[in-house]
């Protein structure tokens, strides 16, 4: 079993001229984490590390890059899960933290519960002296110029799916064959207050279990928590299928059931992997045995070396 560490910056149409960010930054997060995994690091480390790496990167809807809701504000989910002990911990709307995946591994590992919101949730963070960063801070003009031709275009909440989504996330094995996921999220541009996604979900956004896999999810968080996305991938792996053919059932059976789209980046703890999406797009990298595959467009797999400069 190689260990292997897999990621997107989610399932969404990229313009050309973000490609490449979005390319480079996926890249990047690939080989944070597997350094970690190299260095004899956890899967639970290494999806950490690797979205805590996306969530600091403003090109992706996550940490310092999140869609507005439709105040103009930022409210962020996220989510951890160990797949050797199913201890999970999530947070949701939670506002004025650069890395929401960290809080997420705090509720985990350091609370009896699995899920904190809200203002309750950035109690919590407080108390762990965990650093509250300006609302500015995680707003850029990226987001901010969205938030505003969103706004000026009028909100159709089924015509632009494919325009409004992303999240990042992560799937792991390490060197013990333990499984582990994490996924973050500003979630959907103009969303309402209080809205939470898919995301801190557990078996939407992203589940991980050692008995099967681990896969964490991306897309319209609203068709996701309807179909459990990430534990409905695994129940089909439960059945015989390859990583590869569940996650394209799952997607497909979410699209045919209730016409949602997405993506989601899958292993299994044999460290066989998948970066499978509906949407026209989905940025992905994956490292294994010192090789970086990554793709944004469907059919894509190109690579590189680990050793290679970025
Ligand atoms: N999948 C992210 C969201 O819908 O919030």
């Amino acid at each position: 079993m190689f260990p292997v560490v897999v990621v997107h910056g989610g399932a969404a149409k990229v313009p050309k001229e973000r490609s490449e960010k979005f390319m480079l930054g996926v890249c990047s997060s690939a080989r944070t984490g597997y350094a970690v995994l190299r260095g004899g690091g956890s899967s639970m480390d290494a999806v950490v590390e690797a979205v805590n790496h996306m969530e600091n990167d403003p090109t992706f809807n996550a940490g310092c890059g999140s869609m507005l809701n439709i105040k103009g504000e930022v409210e962020m989910d996220a989510i951890v899960m160990d797949g050797k002990t199913l201890a999970s911990g999530a947070v949701s709307a939670v506002r004025n933290i650069a890395n929401p995946i960290q809080l997420a591994r705090l509720v985990m590992d350091k609370t009896s519960h699995t899920f904190l919101t809200a203002e309750g949730a950035n109690q919590f963070a407080r108390s762990m002296g965990v650093p509250e960063v300006p609302p500015e801070s995680l707003i850029t003009e990226h987001s901010r110029m969205r938030w505003i031709n969103k706004l000026a275009a009028g909100t159709n909440p089924v015509e632009c799916q494919m325009d409004k989504m992303g999240t990042v996330g992560a799937v792991a094995v390490d060197s013990e064959g333990n499984v582990a996921c994490a996924t973050s999220t500003g979630g959907m541009l103009i969303k309402m207050e209080g809205r939470v996604g898919d995301t801190p979900c557990i078996g939407s956004g992203g589940y991980a279990d050692n008995q099967v896999g681990a896969v964490s999810a991306t897309g319209y968080g609203e068709a996701i928590m309807k179909v459990t996305l990430a534990r409905l991938i695994l129940f089909h792996m439960e059945q015989g299928q390859s990583v590869e053919a569940a996650s394209d059932l799952g997607l497909a059976y979410m699209e045919s059931r209730v016409g949602g789209l997405g993506g989601v980046v899958t292993v299994d703890p044999q460290g066989h992997w998948a970066a499978r999406f509906s949407t026209s797009n989905m940025s992905w990298a994956a490292a294994q045995k010192d090789t970086l595959h990554y793709g944004l467009h469907p059919g894509e797999d190109l690579t590189q070396s680990i050793e290679d400069p970025l």
